[in-house]
């Protein structure tokens, strides 16, 4: 875009050859890019006590990508799965969380690609079947249930034994090396996609927030040094599993030497918010649900009680302490899952009050 003569924001930087290094990878199309970035101005609005002056604040739409209800994971697999197409295996077969956004996002890329896909999910099967493990039957993949991680191991390779018994040719996605790399090269290209969409409307980020296990936050990390760009990177966490900052550096690091980029990024460059997770991984926090309550009733969004509330959370917190003032362009990316919130009915109603209003019909 041209600058006006007030623009003061730095030129934005010919993409060209970071994308040259992305386009090392080998690839498949799943989906349709960009995804929307859309301002959020009521939200702005109601986090500055109603009043105007606030930071401006965007949301960048993964939870749209294209395929199965959407998110973070089916940008990477457009890499993951064309490792698994390039070894001609007609059948992916991967080991994840019963209620795992991944399994999902993978059964729907790998119908799209013509793959058949056997999820091993750890947990057992629940008597009634919601959210993201719905999804995964209505997708059409084969559903196995492991009581460990050491018997969910154990069944993936003996279901890779009966595949190839069957004549079929099965590709453990687990041990596909590239989930790390790809994540971050994924992330590292849809903040090339913000960048441009933000141009478009004359301004430039000044903060990334983002539910992070370390993966995704690596791209944006690589983004902000490779471009040279005055922006931070804020990663929430909703799992206390991991040492976050050690673990971005070291997949951003892996990830540059696999896009072939002579550059080091540090732990102390990486800034990650551990103080959302609430009780723990997988259970819902009252900041997190105020923050999926906010977002939808404020731009219609539904963001998701795990991962995308928390990190919605700790953007909401840090607005409300008078961290920003009206210079500053937030991104929230909105990695996804929302299939959550039907496993999680309970938060949004009182489902037992409908019960019984419709019983006494
Ligand atoms: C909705 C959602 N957001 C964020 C994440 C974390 O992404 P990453 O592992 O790239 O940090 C996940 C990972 O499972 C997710 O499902």
């Amino acid at each position: 875009m041209v600058a006006s003569t007030t623009d003061t924001r730095p030129d934005l930087p010919d993409f060209t050859a970071i994308r040259g290094h992305i386009a090392r990878l080998p690839r498949v199309n799943l989906i349709v890019r960009p995804t929307p970035l859309t301002e959020a101005p009521n939200l702005a609005r109601a986090l500055n006590h109603g009043k105007p002056g606030g930071p401006r604040i965007f949301i960048k739409r993964d939870d749209l990508t294209s395929l199965g209800l959407g998110g973070n994971k089916l940008r990477n697999l457009e890499f993951r799965l064309a490792r698994t197409m390039a070894e001609n295996a007609d059948t992916v077969i991967v080991g994840l969380d019963l209620q795992s956004n991944s399994a999902r996002q993978t059964v729907a890329a790998c119908n799209r690609l013509g793959l058949k896909t056997i999820l091993v999910l750890e947990g057992s099967k629940p008597n009634v079947i919601q959210g993201n493990l719905l999804m995964d039957y209505l997708l059409g993949a084969e559903v196995h249930f492991a009581a460990t991680r050491d018997e969910q191991r154990q069944m993936l390779d003996g279901l890779a034994d009966q595949t190839r018994k069957a004549r079929g040719r099965p590709h453990i996605l687990n041990d596909n090396p590239m989930f790390d790399v790809a994540s971050a090269a994924a992330y590292l290209e849809a903040t090339l996609e913000v960048l441009e969409q933000l141009d478009a409307e004359g301004l430039s980020p000044t903060y990334f927030y983002m539910s992070s296990s370390g993966k995704g936050q690596a791209g944006i990390i690589l983004a902000q040094r490779l471009t040279g760009l005055d922006f931070r990177m804020h990663g929430v966490t909703a799992t206390s599993e991991f040492h976050l900052p050690s673990r971005t550096a070291g997949i951003a690091n892996e990830t540059a030497r696999a896009l072939g980029l002579d550059l080091v990024i540090t732990e102390d460059e990486i800034v990650n918010f551990t103080d959302f997770v609430g009780e723990g991984y997988g259970v819902p926090s009252e900041a997190g649900v105020e923050a999926v309550k906010l977002f939808a009733r404020t731009e219609g969004v539904i963001l998701d009680p795990i991962y995308t509330g928390k990190a919605a959370a700790g953007l909401v917190a840090h607005v409300r302490e008078g961290r920003f003032g009206a210079d500053d362009v937030i991104v929230f990316v909105h990695t996804g899952g929302t299939p959550a919130n039907f496993t999680w009915a309970d938060l949004w109603v009182d489902n037992t009050m409908t019960t019984k209003t419709s019983s006494t019909r």
